[in-house]
């Protein structure tokens, strides 16, 4: 039985399912192949099996499943869940799909690849337990194999924060966001507030942000071996032109 737990942000189901077409767009699935043949450049893990933790609606899951991984997808939220299943169906690959707290899923030594992608970490209010996530990662893995993480480094937030914008949704309706950098900039606090045929609806996320060298150091922490950073997928120096913050380690 996993532990019982304060309930935060990313519990809220009704959050995901609001939220679901403007972060998965249309754009977004498509990047999932560019994404995978860049992760498969980057561990240079080409083959067996992998895990895609916090699969989401199984973006990655998929693109990875087509280039004949064996792949299991974890998430904590039933309806994304749902709509991996449906959209593997749909793409003719067999998926295991599994509803489990990253906190909690272990596999001990089964995967040849792990992938945290698009900003799937740093969500809980305990910093300890971003340690607990990454160590169920490294047991998970098998030696010799490798995990790639994806997030936006706290270094690349410096540089384009935004304390608010506005977006228009692919059904018309608006997405105001407004953030704000807390905790000695170690959290963003961010407000979505979508309008929609005039009314206005409300949610509140927050997560960690790390630094290239704290991310790096944690991994390190929980046992990963030859961490490398990187700045994008194509596996540029994670500098001051870094866009995302892509991390690979080794066990
Ligand atoms: C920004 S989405 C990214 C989804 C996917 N990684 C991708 O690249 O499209 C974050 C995902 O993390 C999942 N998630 C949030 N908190 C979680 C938790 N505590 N345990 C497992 N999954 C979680 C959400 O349900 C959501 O699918």
């Amino acid at each position: 039985m996993p532990p019982r737990r304060k309930r935060e942000w990313f519990d809220n189901d009704t959050f995901w399912r609001d939220i679901h077409d403007f972060i998965f767009a249309p754009a977004r699935l498509k990047a999932a192949k560019g994404e995978v043949d860049s992760i498969i450049r980057l561990t240079k893990i080409k083959k067996g099996a992998a895990l895609d933790l916090c699969c989401g609606p199984g973006r990655c899951s998929i693109a990875l499943a087509k280039r004949k991984f064996k792949v299991t997808g974890v998430d904590r939220t039933k309806y994304l869940l749902d709509r991996a299943r449906s959209r593997a169906r749909a793409a003719k690959v067999k998926i295991e799909f599994i509803q489990k707290d990253m906190r909690d899923f272990t596999r001990p030594d089964s995967f040849d690849l792990v992938i945290n992608m698009y900003t799937s970490f740093g969500y809980f209010a305990n910093p300890d337990e971003d340690l607990t996530v990454l160590r169920n990662i490294y047991t998970s893995l098998r030696k010799g194999g490798a995990f790639l993480i994806d997030v936006i480094g706290k270094e690349r937030i410096a540089k384009i924060f935004l304390p608010s914008s506005v977006d228009v949704l692919p059904d018309g309706s608006l997405l105001v966001q407004r953030r704000t950098l807390v905790e000695d900039f170690t959290r963003t606090n961010n407000e979505w507030i979508v309008v929609r045929k005039g009314r206005a609806k409300s949610y509140k996320f927050s997560h960690r942000l790390y630094s290239g060298q704290e991310l790096r150091e944690l991994m390190e922490r929980a046992g990963f071996k030859c961490v490398k950073l990187y700045g994008s997928f194509d596996g540029t120096p994670y500098d001051n032109k870094a866009e995302r913050l892509v991390a690979v380690g080794r066990k």
